[in-house]
Parts: structure tokens; sequence; C-alpha cells
């Protein structure tokens, strides 16, 4: 997929329209935990119905203890709150409910991790886990035309024995997933620990993506790409200390999925500003942007556009189109389906380029954090409907439960 861009005229597009842009555009997530989706309501919601104890007075409570150190110490947390997880239906619900978050977020194809192990070891079967989260994608696809595919991540502080007896336990639902990942602890398990499961997985005609460079060395980039043969390098962001890693990464056109709130989140940057995306892009690589883990990085992969463009002024529409144009060359899909999003991404910012640069009902100032604020509003509703502004890019956005009508953007 190495169609150039059209032409489109960039620079008809103001940065005070950026924020209505980066929410409506269609775009494709490749880097989400669904067990990082749980939402605090939910966790409580399930422990309900499961009989499970959660360690916190509510809510609030739960929301306050996500302040990380670093990865190892969000993880406790992350797999503690997954202990709500039991049942097919409960691992439906959680899919459902971040797919309907994506479909809000415009997100045309989602590319789903999942941690079968985190599970089985609670005594979880596998089945359970497969079949819930896959009805989920099956549904969105018929009700929205999401489209979203799973991909089984091993745990790397566990063992590669333990990943091979979890590959054979996941293999009766083959047809339900379409790659593996590598997750967890990354310092002191490098990817060089997996090459035989990995190896039997490319036999079995899976696609193959590794975490690496997030807290781990650029060396760990290299050894995903060398010994497991990754197609996707989730994070990658430490192969900036290796400049002959970023040619290669830039040659090969390896792309790599990179999440800005998390990265900031677990202190890989000390803050967004510090974020070396601009630097990655400016650099030729296939850079994409996604969420991670959303319900405890403060954010969905429109949120993560949103403050990565806020705090980067040099980010413009043609950097907002390049991202999301890899997010769908990168996607494992078919050329046609990826040339139809790429379609849709091409409309929306032609449409966008062929406004007057001054509009009668133009933003206010304010537009980013009124973009932000309202995120926060949908973040908190349990439903909603949308529509497409026909006269502006923004996505007018309706609450039925509190029976207000809003204008993503300042497009009132
Ligand atoms: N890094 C490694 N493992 C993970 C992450 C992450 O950001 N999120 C969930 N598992
Ligand atoms: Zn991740």
């Amino acid at each position: 997929m190495n169609t150039p861009p059209p032409a489109i005229d960039f620079a008809r597009i103001p940065r005070e329209r950026l924020p209505a842009l980066l929410r409506t555009m269609p775009k494709a997530e490749l880097h989400i935990h669904v067990e990082g989706s749980l939402e605090p309501e939910m966790t409580f919601r399930l422990a309900a119905r499961n009989g499970v104890a959660v360690p916190y007075a509510g809510v609030e409570q739960l929301r306050a203890a996500y302040d990380f150190a670093d990865l190892q110490s969000f993880l406790d947390l992350y797999y503690a709150g997954a202990a709500v997880l039991r049942t097919e239906q409960d691992f439906f619900d959680l899919a459902w409910a971040y797919l309907e978050r994506a479909a809000a977020d415009n997100v045309l194809r989602a590319e789903i991790f999942f941690d079968p192990q985190t599970h089985t070891a609670r005594g979880v079967p596998v089945g359970a886990v497969i079949q819930g989260l896959h009805h989920a994608c099956r549904r969105a696809h018929q009700e929205w035309g999401l489209d979203a595919d799973l991909i089984l991540c091993f745990l790397r502080h566990l063992s590669e024995d333990e990943a091979f007896a979890t590959l054979e336990q996941a293999l009766p639902w083959r047809h339900h997933f379409i790659g593996v990942g590598l997750d967890s602890s990354e310092r002191g398990h490098p990817p060089e620990k997996f090459a035989r499961v990995f190896a039997r997985c490319r036999e079995l005609g899976l696609h193959v993506v590794a975490h690496a460079g997030e807290e781990g060395p650029a060396a760990y980039v290299r050894s995903a790409l060398d010994v497991l043969k990754a197609e996707r390098i989730d994070h990658g962001v430490r192969c900036l200390e290796d400049p002959t890693l970023v040619t290669r990464l830039a040659a090969e056109r390896v792309p790599l999925t990179v999440c800005p709130l998390s990265n900031v989140k677990l202190r890989v940057f000390q803050d967004m500003a510090a974020h070396t995306l601009p630097a990655l892009l400016q650099a030729g690589l296939c850079v994409t942007v996604n969420s991670d883990d959303p319900s405890y990085f403060g954010g969905y992969v429109v949120d993560n556009f949103l403050k990565l463009f806020e705090a980067h002024p040099a980010l413009d529409a043609a950097a907002a189109y390049r991202l999301a144009r890899n997010g769908f060359e990168a996607a494992f899909a078919d050329e046609a389906r990826k040339a139809g999003w790429i379609a849709r991404l091409d409309e929306a910012f032609a449409g966008a380029a062929r406004r007057p640069l001054t509009c009668s009902r133009s933003l206010p100032r304010a537009a980013w954090t009124l973009a932000l604020n309202e995120t926060t509003m949908r973040s908190s509703s349990p439903s909603y409907g949308s529509a497409w502004c026909a006269s502006h890019e923004g996505k007018t956005t309706s609450w039925p439960g509190r029976g207000a009508t809003s204008t993503d953007g300042g497009c009132r």
C-alpha cells in the first residue's frame, strides 16, 4: 500500500479546526488491550454480578489509584482489576463497551489485544474469553460496519513453555484471532525468550507483533524484528536511541503503534510536550496513534490525538492525515479493505480543505479545551447517538439520556 497521498491542500485546514477533524477523521486502532478498557464502573458491576471482592470503596477510590510510577506499577493494578472477568458474557460486555467507544471515535478498524493467561490462571476457560470477545467484534461489524479482529498476547514475564501451553489451549478457536503479540513486563524479558513459540505461530499463519522499546532498550526492538520476525512494533519509542535502527525501521517501513497517553502515564516521557512522536514522524517512520489501556491512562484514541496535538503546535493537518493513514496502511487487512478506508480518510481531509479558511461559525478560541471537555462528557455518558454535521467536519453528538445535543469542536 504505497499509493502516494492525494493532492490535498493541507495548508487550507487551519490549526483551530484540527480538534474537530482529529475527532471525526476515520481511524484505525492497532494497539488496545481489551482488559485495559475495563472502566471502574464496569469493574464494580461485574464484581457484584460475579461475587468478587474489590479492595476499593467505590469508583472514585479505584480511579484515584491510577497513579503509576512505571509499567510494573500499572501492570499490578491491571492484572488485579481483570479478576472480575469470569464468564463469556463478561468478555462480551467488556469488548462491546470498548467497541462502542471506538465507533464514537470513528474507528473503522480495530485490532484488539487480549491476555488469555491472565484469565486461565484463575480457572476461566480460554474458550469463554475468545468467544465473548469474538461475538462483540462480530456484532460491531454487523451494527456499525466497524471491522474488528483479535490478537492473542503472551505474557512475557511467564515462561515460553507456558506460552506454548496457552497457544495449544487457544488453537480450537484459531479462526477467531488473526495474530499473536507479546506484552507485560518488558525489562529482563527480551523477545528472544519466545523465539520458538513465535516461530510456531508464524507456521500457523498468524500475524506477529511484539511490545518492544517501551521501557526496554532499542536492542529489544531489533530482536523483535530479527528473532520474532515481528511485523509491527508496539510502542518502539526507544528506537530513537539507536540511529541505525531508526534508518532500518524507516527503510523497511515497520509500523510503530505509539500510545502517547500511556507513555506519559507510565513515565516513559515526563509530559506530553516531551513525547518524541513528532521526531519519529520526522524520521520518516510509519507511526500510528493508539490508546493502549484507555481506562487506566486517561483516554481513548481521540483523546490521544487531541492531547498530542495540543502539546505539539508543530503538528498540523498533514501530520494528522499521515498518522491516520499510517494506521490503515499498517492494519492486518487485505488491500481492498485498506483502499476503502483510505478513500474515506481522503474524503474527510479533501472536504475539510475545500471549506473556506474562515467560517461564520468558526471555532471558539478554546477549541482544544472544548474538545477535551466533550471527550470527558462522552466518557461519562452511558448511551449516545451521533451524526455527521454536513457543513463542517464536526460530528453532532447527542446524549439521549440527558436530552441534550451538542456539536463537537464548537460547530454549533
Ligand atoms: N506494556 C506492556 N504490557 C501491557 C501494556 C503495556 O503498555 N498494557 C497492557 N499490557
Ligand atoms: Zn500495550
